[in-house]
């Protein structure tokens, strides 16, 4: 028997895939396997509808395997599979990149495909400092992000974010990095509905950092305008604007990193126009294909771009980019994907529901252990108590029950809930997704 036919009847084993982001004994001494997809339900293999209260990772804003997204992914592999995206290009990266340039406000015009979020946070890294570089200003080159930040997984991504656990066995990561505080304080915020009233003042931290390093070495601020995967952290009210403020009165770029915010997730096509501020790039991925082929972009405005435009015109303006930056896959299920955006209106159903979400996530208040609630658009965190001496056990024991015994996937993040609904879902499911998560919020009581 040949060797390929020999390893195809071994049995399935979990052994071989290393998981990632996930505790992997437990995992696999009891896998929560998930088979098949549908609009608002995952299926497991034995047949069981789990209501997907995530949006499987803050990715599928149009609901799962839906119809148009599946045709078009379908077409286009017999159509175009592959096109090489150095020297050439197909028409569907040059469509999509038009339809996400006009989503964004102002003179964010121009498209930088990625496959991913953190190689969308790497790309916008390099753009930002390699633009101070060709203006003449290369000194520019310091990075700052903000304590509780997520940015992806690369060396950059890494460097700028501010989540200890993604850090601390990786080395010095990136030299030159800073950190802005966190927006988050318990004490003045608890149980906000929205964005808080207190904390606008933390931005101004960012002039602290000027006054230690000099305006002249910092290329650019990268913040999430919400912070999704620490917990849902939304900005204090005018914190935004003060950053834009003290970025534009040093020349330092602002980068908003919407991967979990883009695509109707707050409401708005971009949390740039949720908080009418103009980043100089939004980073983005997850929703632009409802999560159905993986991709991800830089948008840029006007200016940074034709910044790159000089030299002889059979010359590389930028060194950078992906075997697969613009798929034809990716752009297929992303063109259809907006279609059904705008179809469904989705992202103004979104902003229709924010107060129904909002009185029913924080109607959780007051269940053992639960410190904080928070939400903004179609987002919610629930702060559990962790157990003392085991942080993280509590949330993960309220995952764990939800998926087995309350047919819900929930998210989170050490011992905080996080809940990020398909922008599709019914008041009704609503209901049922808070009504799960505080029976698996009792169950881990
Ligand atoms: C704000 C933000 N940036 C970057 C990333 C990284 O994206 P990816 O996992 O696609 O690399 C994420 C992922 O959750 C994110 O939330």
């Amino acid at each position: 028997m040949p060797v390929s036919a020999a390893n195809a009847l071994r049995p399935n084993d979990l052994e071989a895939y290393w998981m990632p982001f996930t505790a992997n004994r437990a995992f696999k001494q009891s896998p929560r396997i998930l088979a098949s997809a549908k609009n608002m339900h995952y299926f497991t293999p034995d047949g069981r509808a789990i209501l997907d209260g995530t949006a499987g990772l803050w990715c599928a804003n149009a609901g799962h395997s839906r119809a148009p997204i599946v045709a078009a992914i379908q077409a286009q592999a017999a159509e175009l599979d592959f096109a090489p995206p150095f020297q050439f290009g197909h028409p569907k990266a040059f469509a999509l990149a038009s339809r996400v340039a006009a989503l964004a406000p102002a003179d964010l015009d121009h498209v930088f495909f990625t496959n991913s979020g953190s190689e969308a946070v790497d790309t916008a890294l390099k753009i930002a400092l390699a633009y101070h570089n060709i203006r003449g200003q290369g000194a520019r080159q310091r990075l700052i992000g903000r304590e509780r930040g997520y940015h992806g997984v690369g060396f950059g991504g890494t460097a700028v974010g501010g989540m200890v656990a993604n850090r601390k066995v990786f080395g010095n990561l990136l030299a030159g990095v800073d950190h802005l505080p966190s927006t988050y304080n318990r004490a003045e915020q608890a149980f906000t509905k929205g964005e808080p009233e207190w904390g606008a003042h933390l931005a101004d931290e960012l002039e602290k950092i000027v006054g230690l390093h000099d305006s002249s070495t910092i290329a650019a601020v990268i913040v999430e305008p919400m912070a999704g995967s620490t917990g849902v952290l939304p900005p204090p009210k005018g914190y935004l604007e003060r950053l834009r403020a003290i970025c534009d009165k040093h020349g330092i770029l602002l980068i908003f990193d919407e991967v979990i915010c883009g695509f109707g997730r707050l409401g708005h096509a971009f949390a740039a126009e949720r908080y009418g501020v103009v980043p100089d790039m939004i980073t983005f991925a997850k929703g632009v294909t409802s999560g159905a082929v993986p991709m991800g972009g830089v948008i840029v405005r006007k200016p940074i771009y034709d910044a790159f435009m000089k030299g002889p015109d059979h010359a590389v303006e930028l060194f950078h980019g992906y075997t697969y930056s613009g798929h034809p896959l990716a752009c297929a299920a992303g063109l259809a994907t907006l279609d059904l955006y705008v179809e469904e209106d989705l992202f103004a159903r979104a902003a229709k529901l924010e107060p129904v979400w909002a009185d029913a996530v924080h109607s959780l208040k007051g269940l053992p252990n639960v410190l904080d609630i928070r939400n903004v658009g179609l987002t919610a965190a629930i702060d559990l108590a962790g157990k003392p001496d085991a942080p993280g056990k509590r949330g993960f024991e309220a995952m764990d029950h939800a998926f087995h015994a309350f047919d819900l996937l929930v998210r989170i993040a050490g011992d905080s809930l996080v809940l990020t609904p398909p922008l599709i879902v019914s008041e009704a499911q609503i209901g049922e997704i808070v009504e799960k998560t505080g029976k698996a919020i009792r169950a881990a009581a």
